[in-house]
């Protein structure tokens, strides 16, 4: 089991991955890709047994950072990989001068916001009807 940065050769797992996770964001193998060669972009993997099993993708640009998308596979939910993942990422961005990490989540995504709310994010905002013309974005963040 080991975390480690995304490289290029995971981009059809990660695809894979977020496909399994309709909540994920939907960047597809070819926007993995340019994420992954995108300087500002961080993507940790937790990998077990040779086969990655979850991510989490976020953006630093000056000392802020956003997570883009975060997703594990069904089957490996609720064993705390994404709390890693996300504990993980958050040491990162500290490490490398961030102040701030912001997100956004749909308002129904319960197990997301418990697991956000669980790493020390608090809501910072609101946005109405911005998932399908229906769901609020909960803007989330934590100061670091
Ligand atoms: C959100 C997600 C990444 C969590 O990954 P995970 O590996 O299952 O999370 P963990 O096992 O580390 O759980 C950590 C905490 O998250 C919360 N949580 C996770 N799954 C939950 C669920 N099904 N119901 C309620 N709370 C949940 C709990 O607070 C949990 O802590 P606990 O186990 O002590 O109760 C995963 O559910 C997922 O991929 N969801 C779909 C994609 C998504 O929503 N991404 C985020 C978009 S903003």
């Amino acid at each position: 089991m080991k975390m480690r940065p995304a490289v290029t050769l995971d981009a059809p797992r990660l695809a894979w991955i977020e496909s399994t996770q309709p909540m994920s964001a939907h960047w597809g193998e070819k926007g993995f890709a340019g994420e992954i060669a995108n300087a500002a972009s961080h993507i940790w993997c937790w990998e077990e047994n040779g086969e990655v099993q979850g991510f989490l993708a976020l953006r630093l640009a000056a000392d802020m950072g956003e997570i883009l998308n975060f997703a594990v596979c069904p089957a490996r939910c609720r064993r705390g990989i994404g709390f890693r993942l996300l504990a993980h990422a958050l040491r990162d961005v500290r490490a490398r001068g961030g102040r701030t990490v912001t997100l956004e989540v749909n308002v129904t995504n319960l197990p997301a916001i418990s697991l956000y709310t669980k790493a020390g994010f608090s809501e910072w905002g609101r946005r109405e009807k911005f998932y399908g013309g229906t769901d609020d974005a909960l803007i989330m963040g934590i100061r670091l």
